[in-house]
This record gives C-alpha cells, sequence and structure tokens, in this order.
C-alpha cells in the first residue's frame, strides 16, 4: 500500500487495494484504513477532514464523524458504520488485510 512515509499525518488519502476503493489516515505512526464511502449518502471520506485528537474522520457532505479504529458511526446523519481494516506496518511499509 506504500510507505509509511508516503502519509501526510492527518491527511485523508484514498487508496485502490483490490477492487476496493479505501481512504487511509496517518495519526502519529498508525495507520488506519477504511471504506472510502460515508454509510450515509456513500460521499467519498477521502474528502473528509481528521479530527487528530479523537482519532475520527468528518465526512465533507453532512458531517458525520467515523471513528477511524473501527469504522463506528459517533455523529449523526450516519447511523451505521463503515468499512475498516486490519493494517501492520513492517519494516517502513504499510500493508492492509482486504479479505
Ligand atoms: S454523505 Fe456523509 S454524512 Fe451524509
Amino acid at each position: 500500500m506504500g510507505a509509511l512515509d508516503d502519509f501526510v499525518v492527518g491527511e485523508p488519502r484514498q487508496l485502490h487495494v483490490a477492487d476496493k476503493v479505501l481512504v487511509g489516515v496517518r495519526i502519529d505512526d498508525e495507520v488506519f484504513v477504511l471504506d472510502d464511502r460515508c454509510s450515509h449518502e456513500e460521499f467519498p471520506l477521502s474528502e473528509g477532514t481528521v479530527d487528530l485528537y479523537s482519532c475520527e474522520i468528518e465526512c465533507a457532505r453532512h458531517g458525520a464523524m467515523f471513528r477511524l479504529r473501527d469504522g463506528e458511526p459517533m455523529s449523526l446523519p450516519a447511523t451505521k458504520p463503515v468499512g475498516y481494516y486490519e493494517v501492520a506496518i513492517r519494516d517502513g511499509r504499510v500493508e492492509v488485510f482486504v479479505p
């Protein structure tokens, strides 16, 4: 999926892995990966903004917040989670596990 150094802290980055469109967000030396599709009206979360303190991403369309760690919705209008993926960082490389 690329080098950890390719990810700027707090800047969502769209990723294409297998047949999926994902969004990756780096916070410190961790990377979180979710489906790049808001569960409210399918807007790309990669266009949203990240709250580094709460470790959440805000959808740019209507403002729903999602927890980066597990994709759970933290505010309306979203009520359903978005998919999240396990990530490993090995030797400075980011690997995402897509089932
Ligand atoms: S499309 Fe994301 S909050 Fe509505």
